[in-house]
């Protein structure tokens, strides 16, 4: 019934592109950061499956992993989604009251925050704000509040409120060292952290002295707060009418500007930019102007943020900020006015990559032309898109003197190389990969005949339920020697027998989601092969063998719980 009003295409499409591909559908996984789609969508068994970093499952899965929602927050998220009313029980699940609880806290601590800022026990913390020139309006926009020194006045706040220390210490509000609690932020300027649903999830404080330890500090990760996963004032930027985002540095830089009239300004949250956030951007923007400090370490970083969202197909472009350190302090000097002219006049990340190559080069002696050339070679074999590379090779060639097919010639030849490379990487960590344990299956490493055969079985029971009484007149569930695939052939077993129909729905409430894109992807790849009576019968050969080689082993090397097994089966035989 939930899944009938939640059609699969229709919730993804809400957060991806879909693109038909024969009967089904493919998108760039949100899961992943990737160029070219390789997420599935079908439509006929109501399920996704990214063959690139193997998430996979349902439509509750789907919005377990990318709302970060428990299961059954998942099913509400869902049921409201499609109006409908929820079973009476089901807002009874711990994490999700816990969650609730959590933001609950945060917000009364907002509150607390701002009261202060308010109050005489704040005046420091107002003149700050003031100094830095933040009118009244964004003060109360932002919710800006001050956490007052002193080790305990949030704490005994929040417990006349009703909230326990314990509560406090896992919402990261208290700190903790040896058996004592307190304030974990201090005679700081606060700056709450708010979703994109409005939710108040974590806090960033800044020092007021100058040179204090920790300039900026930020909450830990909680329940509520994943720092890769968020950005700040996306709860504004998301309803921007620019057809771009201004990525920043820090909070004051943020502020500044949507005080200043671009309230398309976002930052990260005192970490480097990671992919999910470049996904985030992604459905916002078309384009991201990377303005971040115009010190060295910023510089750094905007490389690295042009090549994440380059990655995942975002345009963008690098604002270099002339005679001053940060945004925020580019608009104090030369206002709002000015920096609009800036944005502009910005290069695009390519002509801003490619200027720098020519940086410190004297182009017109032949070492000079040698030096450039050999630097522009590893970068133009960088860029993806055919046609802008052709462009940059003709720019390089005019630059060097040299012909456009010479360098053409240099860069495909590096292209090789880099694509040799990439092999030579994958194959590295294939082996790697069989040397380290697979997390889900652990076991599969020590049997991995049985374990390709235990996939095989459990996807025929996707494939064509009925075959149930076929694998069981020959196998039980001991005979599958990998706890996992043991697992999930028990569920599947258990929910035909009972006659509902087996979907990865009907048991994805069962496993992690790590688990569900586990048990999706062996029914995906055993959809390469077409499904045979005899090919389900080899498998459960390879089962048989198995039970056999097992049983053969003398007494004194089995488990206990081998042992026991055996002598059951023993026992069993003589009664017949
Ligand atoms: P900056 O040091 O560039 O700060 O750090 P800023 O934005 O110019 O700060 P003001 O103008 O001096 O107040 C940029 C961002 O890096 C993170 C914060 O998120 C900050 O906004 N950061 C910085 C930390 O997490 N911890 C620090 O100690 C410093
Ligand atoms: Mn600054």
């Amino acid at each position: 019934m939930l899944r009938a009003n939640n059609e699969i295409t229709s919730v993804m499409s809400s957060y991806v592109e879909l693109k038909r591909a024969g009967r089904d559908f493919v998108c760039s996984c949100p899961f992943h950061s990737e160029r070219t789609p390789s997420c599935h969508v079908y439509s006929e068994t109501q399920s996704f499956y990214c063959f690139g970093c193997h998430a996979g499952g349902d439509v509750i899965t789907f919005i377990r992993l990318i709302e970060h929602l428990e299961y059954m927050e998942s099913v509400r998220f869902l049921a409201q989604r499609a109006g409908m009313a929820m079973p009476e029980d089901a807002g009874n699940d711990d994490t999700s009251k816990k969650r609730a609880r959590m933001l609950e806290m945060n917000r009364e601590a907002a509150r607390y925050f701002r009261d202060i800022l308010n109050s005489p026990e704040g005046r420091e913390g107002l003149e700050y704000i003031q100094n830095r020139q933040l009118t009244h309006n964004t003060i109360v926009k932002y919710g800006l509040g001050y956490a007052p020194d002193g080790w305990h006045n949030l704490q005994y706040f929040l417990r006349k409120k009703g909230y326990t220390d314990d509560e406090m210490e896992e919402g990261a509000l208290l700190a903790r060292r040896n058996n004592s609690v307190y304030d974990k932020f201090r005679r700081r300027v606060m700056f709450p952290i708010i979703d994109r649903r409005g939710n108040v999830i974590a806090f960033g404080g800044r020092a007021l002295e100058k040179d204090a330890p920790a300039k900026y500090l930020n909450s830990d990760e909680t329940l509520v707060f994943h720092k890769r996963e968020n950005l700040f004032s996306l709860n504004f930027a998301k309803n921007t009418k620019e057809k771009f985002l201004i990525l920043c540095e820090g909070y004051m830089d943020v502020i500044t500007l949507n005080q200043a009239g671009f309230d398309c300004a976002i930052a990260t949250l005192g970490t480097a930019i990671t992919p999910q956030q470049v996904n985030i951007m992604k459905q916002y923007a078309p384009e991201v102007i990377i303005s971040y400090d115009s010190d060295g370490a910023g510089q750094n970083a905007a490389m690295k943020a042009i090549n994440l969202l380059s990655e995942a197909g975002v345009a963008s472009r690098v604002l270099v900020i002339p005679d001053a350190k940060d945004p925020d302090e580019y608009i104090k000097k030369f206002g709002a006015e000015s920096f609009r002219q800036l944005l502009g006049k910005t290069a695009t990340a390519l002509d801003h990559e490619f200027g720098r190559l020519k940086a410190g080069i004297d182009l017109t002696v032949p070492a000079g032309k040698s030096e450039f050339l050999k630097k522009a070679v590893p970068f133009l074999a960088t860029i993806h898109t055919d046609t802008d590379r052709m462009v940059y090779i003709s720019e390089a060639a005019k630059l060097s003197g040299q012909s456009p097919g010479a360098i053409t010639d240099l860069v495909n030849d590096r292209r090789r190389h880099n694509a040799y490379g990439e092999h030579k990487k994958e194959e590295r960590e294939l082996i790697q990969s069989k040397t380290r344990r697979d997390p889900i299956n652990p076991d599969s490493t020590d049997y991995p005949r049985e374990e390709r055969a235990e996939r095989g079985i459990i996807a025929y029971l996707f494939h064509s339920p009925d075959l149930l009484p076929r694998v069981e007149k020959s196998l039980s569930p001991g005979d599958f020697p990998t706890e996992f695939n043991r697992r999930v052939y028990t569920k599947c077993a258990e929910c035909i027998r009972s006659g509902e129909k087996l979907d990865i729905t009907a048991i994805s409430g069962e496993f992690t989601v790590e688990e569900v894109g586990r048990i999706t992807g062996i029914c995906r790849q055993a959809d390469t092969v077409p499904y045979s009576i005899p090919r389900l019968d080899e498998y459960i050969r390879v089962l048989i063998g198995h039970r056999r080689e097992k049983d053969d082993k003398p007494v004194s090397e089995m488990s206990d719980e081998e042992l026991l097994r055996k002598m059951e089966e023993l026992r069993a035989r003589k009664r017949k």
